[in-house]
Protein backbone atom coordinates (compact mmCIF):
# COMPACT_ATOMS: atom_id res chain seq x y z
CA UNK A 1 0.00 0.00 0.00
CA UNK A 2 1.32 3.20 -0.59
CA UNK A 3 1.30 5.92 2.22
CA UNK A 4 -1.05 7.84 0.34
CA UNK A 5 -3.99 4.91 0.08
CA UNK A 6 -2.87 3.97 4.03
CA UNK A 7 -3.77 7.95 4.59
CA UNK A 8 -7.08 7.91 2.42
CA UNK A 9 -8.28 4.62 3.91
CA UNK A 10 -7.77 5.18 7.48
CA UNK A 11 -8.95 8.94 6.90
CA UNK A 12 -12.04 7.28 5.50
CA UNK A 13 -12.36 5.29 8.61
CA UNK A 14 -11.94 7.92 11.09
CA UNK A 15 -15.26 9.36 10.06
CA UNK A 16 -17.21 6.34 9.76
CA UNK A 17 -16.05 5.77 13.57
CA UNK A 18 -16.94 9.63 14.05
CA UNK A 19 -20.06 9.50 12.37
CA UNK A 20 -21.22 6.78 14.60
CA UNK A 21 -21.44 7.75 17.80
CA UNK A 22 -24.69 9.05 19.45
CA UNK A 23 -23.48 11.52 22.45
CA UNK A 24 -23.76 14.91 20.58
CA UNK A 25 -20.93 16.35 22.57
CA UNK A 26 -18.40 13.62 20.99
CA UNK A 27 -15.65 16.02 19.99
CA UNK A 28 -15.52 14.03 17.09
CA UNK A 29 -18.87 14.20 15.67
CA UNK A 30 -18.52 15.04 12.02
CA UNK A 31 -22.39 16.28 11.90
CA UNK A 32 -24.76 16.91 14.58
CA UNK A 33 -27.85 18.95 12.60
CA UNK A 34 -29.83 15.74 12.11
CA UNK A 35 -29.29 15.07 16.57
CA UNK A 36 -30.05 18.53 17.55
CA UNK A 37 -32.86 19.39 15.69
CA UNK A 38 -35.80 20.44 17.72
CA UNK A 39 -37.68 16.95 16.46
CA UNK A 40 -40.37 15.44 18.77
CA UNK A 41 -41.16 11.90 20.40
CA UNK A 42 -43.22 9.53 18.66
CA UNK A 43 -46.88 10.82 18.56
CA UNK A 44 -45.61 13.86 20.06
CA UNK A 45 -48.28 17.02 19.80
CA UNK A 46 -45.64 18.55 17.24
CA UNK A 47 -46.88 22.15 18.68
CA UNK A 48 -47.16 22.33 22.48
CA UNK A 49 -48.88 25.20 23.80
CA UNK A 50 -46.32 28.05 25.16
CA UNK A 51 -46.58 27.76 28.79
CA UNK A 52 -48.92 29.36 30.77
CA UNK A 53 -51.86 29.86 28.35
CA UNK A 54 -55.33 28.98 28.55
CA UNK A 55 -57.26 27.27 25.84
CA UNK A 56 -60.49 29.79 24.77
CA UNK A 57 -62.06 26.66 22.99
CA UNK A 58 -62.36 24.55 26.19
CA UNK A 59 -61.21 20.87 27.12
CA UNK A 60 -62.42 18.21 24.23
CA UNK A 61 -64.55 15.75 26.77
CA UNK A 62 -62.60 12.79 27.56
CA UNK A 63 -64.32 9.95 25.98
CA UNK A 64 -62.04 6.82 26.67
CA UNK A 65 -64.64 3.49 27.05
CA UNK A 66 -68.44 3.43 25.68
CA UNK A 67 -69.30 3.15 29.79
CA UNK A 68 -68.08 6.32 30.98
CA UNK A 69 -69.30 8.03 27.78
CA UNK A 70 -72.75 7.19 28.43
CA UNK A 71 -73.02 9.75 31.55
CA UNK A 72 -72.00 12.71 28.95
CA UNK A 73 -74.64 15.21 28.66
CA UNK A 74 -75.30 17.80 25.23
CA UNK A 75 -73.25 20.76 27.02
CA UNK A 76 -74.60 22.80 23.83
CA UNK A 77 -77.85 24.62 24.10
CA UNK A 78 -79.04 24.77 20.43
CA UNK A 79 -81.52 26.79 18.66
CA UNK A 80 -84.58 25.97 16.17
CA UNK A 81 -82.47 27.03 13.24
CA UNK A 82 -79.86 24.50 14.05
CA UNK A 83 -82.08 21.76 13.31
CA UNK A 84 -81.08 22.39 9.26
CA UNK A 85 -77.12 22.39 10.12
CA UNK A 86 -77.97 19.22 12.44
CA UNK A 87 -79.78 17.37 9.21
CA UNK A 88 -76.90 18.52 6.71
CA UNK A 89 -74.67 17.17 8.76
CA UNK A 90 -76.36 13.67 9.44
CA UNK A 91 -76.79 13.50 5.46
CA UNK A 92 -73.33 14.56 5.60
CA UNK A 93 -71.54 12.08 7.54
CA UNK A 94 -73.99 9.33 8.30
CA UNK A 95 -76.66 9.14 5.50
CA UNK A 96 -73.92 7.43 3.56
CA UNK A 97 -74.14 4.31 5.32
CA UNK A 98 -76.91 4.76 7.54
CA UNK A 99 -79.46 6.28 5.22
CA UNK A 100 -81.32 9.61 5.56
CA UNK A 101 -83.87 7.89 7.93
CA UNK A 102 -80.80 6.03 9.51
CA UNK A 103 -82.95 2.42 8.99
CA UNK A 104 -79.33 1.21 7.58
CA UNK A 105 -80.04 1.74 3.70
CA UNK A 106 -77.21 4.50 2.91
CA UNK A 107 -75.70 3.90 -0.73
CA UNK A 108 -72.16 2.85 0.88
CA UNK A 109 -74.59 0.18 2.89
CA UNK A 110 -74.83 -2.35 -0.14
CA UNK A 111 -71.36 -2.53 -0.55
CA UNK A 112 -70.16 -2.44 3.38
CA UNK A 113 -71.74 -4.14 5.86
CA UNK A 114 -75.27 -3.07 6.42
CA UNK A 115 -75.64 -1.01 9.47
CA UNK A 116 -78.45 -1.67 11.79
CA UNK A 117 -81.25 0.34 11.81
CA UNK A 118 -80.78 3.12 14.12
CA UNK A 119 -84.73 3.96 14.98
CA UNK A 120 -85.59 0.90 16.94
CA UNK A 121 -85.87 0.99 20.33
CA UNK A 122 -82.73 -0.72 21.35
CA UNK A 123 -81.10 2.24 19.66
CA UNK A 124 -83.87 4.66 21.16
CA UNK A 125 -83.03 3.76 24.52
CA UNK A 126 -79.21 4.16 24.03
CA UNK A 127 -77.83 7.48 26.23
CA UNK A 128 -77.01 10.71 24.19
CA UNK A 129 -73.28 9.81 25.24
CA UNK A 130 -73.01 6.44 24.22
CA UNK A 131 -74.10 7.72 20.72
CA UNK A 132 -71.51 10.52 20.92
CA UNK A 133 -69.20 8.28 21.84
CA UNK A 134 -70.03 5.98 18.96
CA UNK A 135 -69.46 9.01 16.07
CA UNK A 136 -66.12 9.95 17.86
CA UNK A 137 -64.37 6.58 18.20
CA UNK A 138 -66.35 4.46 15.95
CA UNK A 139 -67.98 1.20 16.84
CA UNK A 140 -66.69 -2.68 16.00
CA UNK A 141 -66.53 -1.87 12.01
CA UNK A 142 -68.15 1.66 12.12
CA UNK A 143 -64.98 3.85 11.77
CA UNK A 144 -65.00 6.52 14.19
CA UNK A 145 -66.34 10.13 12.85
CA UNK A 146 -63.83 12.14 15.31
CA UNK A 147 -62.00 13.90 12.27
CA UNK A 148 -65.24 15.19 10.43
CA UNK A 149 -66.88 16.17 12.86
CA UNK A 150 -66.05 18.94 16.04
CA UNK A 151 -67.65 18.36 19.36
CA UNK A 152 -70.69 20.70 18.90
CA UNK A 153 -70.97 18.75 14.87
CA UNK A 154 -71.65 15.23 16.96
CA UNK A 155 -74.20 16.94 19.67
CA UNK A 156 -75.88 18.45 16.95
CA UNK A 157 -76.00 14.78 15.20
CA UNK A 158 -77.46 13.53 17.70
CA UNK A 159 -80.39 15.29 18.01
CA UNK A 160 -80.99 14.64 14.26
CA UNK A 161 -80.88 11.19 15.08
CA UNK A 162 -83.27 11.72 17.98
CA UNK A 163 -86.14 13.54 15.94
CA UNK A 164 -85.31 10.28 13.19
CA UNK A 165 -86.33 8.08 15.85
CA UNK A 166 -89.64 10.28 16.69
CA UNK A 167 -91.07 9.67 13.07
C1 LIG B 1 -68.76 3.87 6.69
C2 LIG B 1 -70.10 3.62 7.10
C3 LIG B 1 -70.64 4.30 8.33
C4 LIG B 1 -70.68 5.65 8.60
C5 LIG B 1 -70.14 6.79 7.75
C6 LIG B 1 -71.35 5.79 9.86
N1 LIG B 1 -71.69 4.56 10.35
FE1 LIG B 1 -72.62 4.18 12.11
N2 LIG B 1 -72.44 2.19 11.79
C7 LIG B 1 -71.93 1.61 10.66
C8 LIG B 1 -71.93 0.16 10.81
C9 LIG B 1 -71.45 -0.84 9.77
C10 LIG B 1 -72.44 -0.11 12.09
C11 LIG B 1 -72.55 -1.46 12.77
C12 LIG B 1 -71.20 -1.71 13.43
C13 LIG B 1 -71.02 -3.14 13.91
O1 LIG B 1 -71.87 -3.63 14.65
O2 LIG B 1 -69.99 -3.75 13.55
C14 LIG B 1 -72.76 1.20 12.68
C15 LIG B 1 -73.33 1.36 13.94
C16 LIG B 1 -73.80 2.56 14.42
C17 LIG B 1 -74.54 2.72 15.66
C18 LIG B 1 -75.00 1.59 16.58
C19 LIG B 1 -73.98 1.32 17.65
C20 LIG B 1 -74.45 0.24 18.62
O3 LIG B 1 -73.59 -0.24 19.37
O4 LIG B 1 -75.64 -0.11 18.63
C21 LIG B 1 -74.81 4.06 15.81
C22 LIG B 1 -75.57 4.74 16.94
C23 LIG B 1 -74.23 4.73 14.66
N3 LIG B 1 -73.61 3.79 13.85
C24 LIG B 1 -74.29 6.09 14.44
C25 LIG B 1 -73.65 6.73 13.39
C26 LIG B 1 -73.69 8.16 13.19
C27 LIG B 1 -74.48 9.12 14.06
C28 LIG B 1 -72.93 8.41 12.08
C29 LIG B 1 -72.60 9.76 11.49
C30 LIG B 1 -71.84 10.67 12.31
C31 LIG B 1 -72.42 7.15 11.58
N4 LIG B 1 -72.89 6.15 12.40
C32 LIG B 1 -71.63 7.00 10.46
C33 LIG B 1 -71.47 2.27 9.54
C34 LIG B 1 -71.28 3.63 9.44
Amino acid sequence: MTPRLVLLLSSVALSYLAGCGNNPDDRYQLRTDMYTQPSFRHNANPRPPAEGTVQTKGEEIPVRDSLSAAALKNPFTFSRASADTARLLFETYCFPCHGLGAKGDGPVAAKFQTPPDLTTSKEIKAPDGYIYYVIRNGVRIMPPQDENTTQRERWLIISHLRSLQKR
